[in-house]
């Protein structure tokens, strides 16, 4: 029975967060508080020679200048410098030694008694290099591609499927042909909040560190490693987070400055970045994809080779997948792929929402949709007669898959019906009106956790697992499951995470934070019940003396006989016998893998989108769109269109505006803040709406939910080129779209 999951609820965190109430890492303090300010390289390679350390020791309130010649001894294995997240290779380690490895790299950290004096006497740091050629363009280094390193690497993260048939023969063969060459640009994270660690220095010599993260356990991890300190003695806590999309999976090099000042100094310190310090770390890495697809003469897809390359650094692979989606989106027999990386002097890559999937999904799809129009089909009729049940390359059925009743309900609330099939045939006034639609998907994974439920003296339940919520809604999501797991009202459910003492769960990421860490409060909760209700059988007088678990049920905070609810203990009761105590509970929860292994498992989209195009200046509008999700089991219809409608947000912008632009000449980005870098703000929006079609999955996970922190991006993009090619008839294979692709 769900009184709460399933149904539209406001953020059990909203009232602090817009109060204000909800502290983020920098807003935190400790007494003789010190403040850090970190110098980046204004070169891309090369060495220093010199650093004026002297004359910033000179400034009154500068504590201390901390370069690679004035470091305390590190650990010295790549091994204990790697996160989480970190993928095959040697981590970036700041301050290492007099080697600069790309621009914008942190090579000094200014400490002061004020933030002020911090950033002034940053800014007097004067810095002699020996310089050496760099090379930072992708696209004048296609030849040098190779396939990624083996290594740890995180989930999600597989090589190119084997090639399926002979892609060449059926190609050839083929009467219906498509070959595009797909450009996508750097892009970065922008979250309203900026990277910051305040690192509060214990007496005892412990560290309490206030870090923005999407993994509290993995900053701690991170930490103890690098600085060789017992992981007792470090604990992260991050409740909050103002947004990540991604590039609070990895410790970002702030925290490190921030806990080796406040270790060397034995002090308080916190170190806060900029936001043009933000484009100085991880980004969405610029990929060159080359789609070829062919079709038989009565609109069958025969034939799909996907080929792409993306930059890395040159000390770590990072990877992403590309080239898997067409296997688990289309049953082509002759299929080929590669996914190769040319290593840059940039610093690596990173995850930013849907890695991998809103790189090669969009360039799969605008092909597909080029394909359709070569044939003369609708493209959603298209897609319907290319339909799979199952993941072509793993050949497994899908645990459940209802794309079809996507593509209805979407075409239908959008009036796809009422489309005109050829380009330039729709306009109004002077704008050019293009309606065009493509298909989206995301792994839909689980992971294992562990979540600790107690019931307090008091009678409520408080429920803890140390992971994140980056405004996705893990907070409110995970206070329902508890709350219908243990029949509790929903004022009486706490649930608290972002703490490293809490126990261990993964790092927020790749959508599996509901399936994950929902999964682990459902048993946790599960499992204190089972605890109660020994409790309650051993009570004076008690009704369940001698009834079975199976018999009753958790409601209204109490135990009730399920074939007669009025036989009942109350929650409040049983507690009460424990002395005084509260009573508590901490589970494990692992996927059940010999089951899932059967299965592929996915979420998926089905985007229409409108654009109006203005003939003479080439300005595209996205005027409306919808985007029909079968995500599984919704667990609170209000925020899970809250981050449908984020992706959708992000796939405009993505489409239209975000693009991270490099002078290769210094290797450096040039629009290092918010007025040059362009993302989709209100009046770029107008009318979104979000479809969740009904999906029962019993195989995903114990909750039957998919997670729908990235689905909503993935399809937006390519829907959006598809519309501007049925406006104009120009069909723009490189993002953005900006108006003088298109004059
Ligand atoms: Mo997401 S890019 O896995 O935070």
């Amino acid at each position: 029975m769900t009184k709460y999951i399933g149904k539209s609820m406001s953020r059990v965190d909203g009232v602090a967060k817009v109060t204000g109430k909800a502290k983020y890492a920098a807003e935190y303090s400790a007494p003789d508080l010190a403040y850090g300010y970190v110098v980046c390289s204004t070169i891309a390679k090369g060495k220093i020679t010199r650093i004026n350390t002297d004359e910033v020791l000179q400034i009154p309130g500068v504590i201390q200048l901390f370069t690679h010649e004035n470091r305390p001894r590190l650990a010295c294995f790549d091994l204990n410098y790697k996160d989480q997240d970190a993928p095959p290779g040697s981590p970036f380690r700041p301050l290492r030694d007099e080697k600069v490895v790309y621009n914008g790299q942190p090579i000094a950290l200014v400490v002061a008694e004020t933030f002020e004096v911090a950033r002034y006497a940053a800014s007097l740091v004067k810095v002699e290099y020996e310089q050496e050629d760099h090379d930072t363009a992708l696209e004048h280094n296609l030849h040098r591609g190779r396939g990624p390193k083996s290594g740890v690497a995180s989930l999600l993260k597989s090589p190119p499927p084997k090639p399926r048939g002979d892609f060449e023969k059926a190609f050839q063969a083929a009467p219906f042909k498509t070959t595009g060459q797909h450009i996508h640009s750097v892009e970065h994270h922008n979250p309203i909040e900026m990277f910051s660690s305040t690192v509060v220095y214990e007496k005892n010599g412990k560290l309490t560190i206030y870090d923005k993260t999407q993994g509290a356990p993995n900053s701690q991890m991170y930490v103890a490693q690098v600085f060789n300190l017992p992981f007792k003695d470090v604990r992260v806590i991050s409740p909050y987070v103002g947004g990540a999309f991604g590039s609070g999976l990895r410790p970002q090099y702030q925290l490190f400055l921030a806990v080796l000042a406040a270790l060397e100094l034995k002090r308080s310190v916190r170190v806060s970045l900029t936001r043009q310090q933000m484009f100085t770390f991880g980004h969405r890495p610029a990929t060159v994809q080359n789609l070829s697809l062919g079709a038989t003469a009565d609109g069958t897809l025969d034939a799909i080779r996907h080929d792409a390359i993306a930059e890395t650094s040159r000390f770590e692979d990072y990877f992403e997948i590309v080239v898997n989606w067409s296997g688990m989106l289309y049953p082509a027999e002759n299929t080929k792929s590669t996914y190769d990386l040319v290593p840059l002097d940039v610093f690596t890559p990173l995850d930013m929402r849907a890695p991998g999937g809103v790189t090669g999904v969009p360039a799969l799809e605008m092909e597909i949709d080029e394909l359709a129009h070569k044939i003369g089909m609708d493209p959603v009729e298209f897609r319907l007669k290319n339909y799979t049940e199952k993941d072509m390359d793993q050949d497994l059925p899908f645990s459940s898959k209802e794309l079809r009743e996507c593509f209805r309900q979407g075409a239908e609330r959008f009036g796809w019906s009422g489309r005109k099939p050829e380009p330039r045939s729709m306009r109004r006034g002077h704008t050019l009106i293009g309606w065009g639609m493509a298909t989206g998907i995301w792994e839909a994974s689980q992971g294992p956790a562990r979540a600790e439920a107690v019931l307090t003296v008091n009678g409520k339940l408080r429920v803890t697992s140390a992971t994140a919520d980056i405004g996705t809604g893990t907070y409110t999501i995970m206070t329902q499951i508890a709350a219908d797991t243990l029949g509790m009202p929903i004022e009486d459910v706490i649930f608290r995470l972002g703490d490293s003492d809490m126990p261990l769960a993964p790092i927020e990421g790749g959508s599996w934070t509901a399936a994950t860490v929902g999964t682990a409060v459902k048993v946790a909760c599960e499992d204190l019940g089972k605890k109660l209700f020994k409790m309650a059988q051993k009570m004076k007088n008690s009704p369940f003396a001698d009834v079975k678990q199976d018999d009753i049920t958790f409601a209204d905070a109490h135990i009730r006989l399920k074939s007669d609810p009025s036989v009942a203990v109350s929650l409040l009761d049983i507690v009460g016998t424990n002395g005084g105590r509260a009573v508590s509970e901490t589970s494990t929860s692992l996927p059940s893998m010999l089951e899932q292994r059967k299965y592929a498992r996915a979420a998926h989209s089905a985007v229409f989108v409108e654009v109006e195009v203005d003939e003479d200046f080439g300005t595209v509008r996205v005027t409306r769109a919808v985007t029909a999700v079968a995500g599984g089991r919704i667990l609170n219809p209000k925020t899970a269109r809250s981050q449908i409608v984020g992706g959708m947000v992000w796939g405009i912008s993505k489409a239209l505006e975000e693009e991270s632009v490099m002078d290769h000449q210094f290797g450096r980005f040039m629009n290092h803040n918010l007025s040059e870098y362009h993302v989709a703000v209100h009046a770029d929006i107008r009318e979104l709406d979000v479809i969740f079609v009904e999906e029962n999955d019993t195989i995903v996970n114990p909750l039957g939910v998919k997670g729908l922190g990235e689905i909503g991006i993935v399809g937006m993009p390519a829907a959006v080129a598809n519309a501007i090619f049925h406006a104009t008839g120009k069909r723009v294979r490189s993002l953005p779209i900006t108006l003088d692709k298109l004059l």
